[in-house]
């Protein structure tokens, strides 16, 4: 069995889903529930025998020693963070405590596990570490995309602290022989992402007829993947990925925020128009993100040429997927879209202005 750390967030519930979908093996998700951690999305699983929930922080050392003693897993897989770069803007020390010492603590946990195994059973683990693009900062418009080898320049409080968990992983490795592996992902999009990040925010908000807020001109760019894609890099990586090594995980597709919310209000005005005109009419230009990094780009040519992975989703198909789900699924937003979501709003956009 495979234990996965923040399996009830977005990129996590997406994967525990495509597993079992597609495998037997079971999966005990390790997470603390957060504000961006959910059960609703695993909800489909209630009562399937090849799934556990186990609602625990990965900073409580005691709890991931027992969760690896009870259920034994031949990997662990850490998806789990504080995942928003406003949030870690306004407010960075839960990004320190999760991203830095939890990752801390679960490789110290698995070290301890992984050192007590048969050499057969050490021998066949994985840690699969899951990171992020915004470790290595931001490019300029002619800049080559980013390789494994670049140097890391991470801009914000959270890409600092995913910064730090990388380092810690490799260290991990490189002292103590822990079988690691590492991903660094560009922007995943699709179902079950919390609206709290563009696109999902953008749809919701152009559903309930709101301003659309755009960051400073709009023309940072991002290399977009469609979260089942990044589900199926990391099964790649976990099977024949080689120890110790990173992989980027990329779309090939590198597009301007602000057309990203033109085409979503294009396809709203298709899928769900609105009788007072189109939605592209709610655009607003907002006050810049502090620090704002320009523009991410992946070279994902390594895990090609190594493992063989390639997107199979382009952007229009995927974005056309995503739209229709959330507009299937208005009730699962309502359920999250609560009190502490409101306020969280009205702290990151309340005092932006234009
Ligand atoms: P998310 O915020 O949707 O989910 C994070 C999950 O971790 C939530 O379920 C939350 O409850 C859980 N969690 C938070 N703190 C915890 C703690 N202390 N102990 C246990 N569980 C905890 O994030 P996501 O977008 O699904 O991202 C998952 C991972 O992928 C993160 O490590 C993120 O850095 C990385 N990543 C995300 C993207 C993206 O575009 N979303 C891209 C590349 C990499
Ligand atoms: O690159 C991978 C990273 O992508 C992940 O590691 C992070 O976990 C994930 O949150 C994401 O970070 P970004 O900051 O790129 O994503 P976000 O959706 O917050 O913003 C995408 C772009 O859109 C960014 O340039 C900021 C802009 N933006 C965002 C919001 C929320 C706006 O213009 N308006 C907004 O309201």
């Amino acid at each position: 069995m495979i234990v996965v750390t923040g399996g009830a967030g977005f990129i996590g519930s997406n994967f525990v889903l495509d597993w079992l979908a597609s495998s037997d093996e079971p999966v005990v998700t390790v997470d603390l529930l957060t504000y961006a951690g959910n059960r609703d999305n695993l909800k489909s699983l209630d009562g399937d025998p090849r799934h556990t929930l186990v609602q625990a922080d990965i900073c409580d050392r005691a709890a991931m020693d027992r969760v690896l003693a009870e259920h034994q897993p031949r990997a662990v897989l850490h998806f789990a963070a504080e995942s928003h770069v406003d949030r870690s803007i306004l407010g960075p020390s839960a990004f320190i405590k999760t991203n830095v010492e939890g990752t801390f603590t679960l490789l110290e946990a698995s070290r301890a596990y992984w050192s007590a195994l048969s050499a057969e059973r050490q021998a066949a683990f994985r840690f699969l570490h899951v990171s992020t693009d915004e470790v290595y900062g931001s490019l300029g418009p002619q800049d080559p995309a980013f390789v494994e080898t670049r140097a890391y320049e991470p801009n914000s409080p959270y890409s600092a602290s995913k910064a730090a968990s990388d380092h810690l992983v490799r260290a991990w490795h490189h002292t103590y022989d822990l079988p690691v592996l590492t991903t660094n992902c560009s922007n995943n999009y699709g179902p079950l992402q919390f609206p709290e990040k563009l696109i999902p925010l953008m749809i919701v908000k152009a559903r309930s007829g709101d301003p659309l807020p755009v960051y400073g001109d709009g023309m940072n760019v991002r290399d977009w993947l469609y979260v089942t894609d990044h589900c199926s890099a990391i099964r790649e990586v976990l099977a024949r990925g080689r120890l110790g090594e990173t992989y980027n995980v990329g779309g090939w597709n590198e597009k301007p925020n602000i057309e990203i919310v033109q085409t979503i209000c294009r396809l709203l005005d298709e899928l769900a128009p609105d009788p007072k005109g189109s939605h592209s009419r709610l655009i607003t230009y907002v006050k810049d993100r502090p620090g704002h990094d320009r523009r991410y780009a992946i070279d994902a040519h390594k895990i090609e040429r190594e493992l063989g992975w390639r997107p199979a989703e382009t952007f229009e198909t995927g974005i056309r997927k995503t739209i229709e789900w959330y507009l299937a699924n208005e009730a699962w937003v309502s359920r999250i879209t609560s009190g502490a979501y409101r306020d969280w709003l009205d702290d990151n956009y309340g005092k932006r202005g234009n």
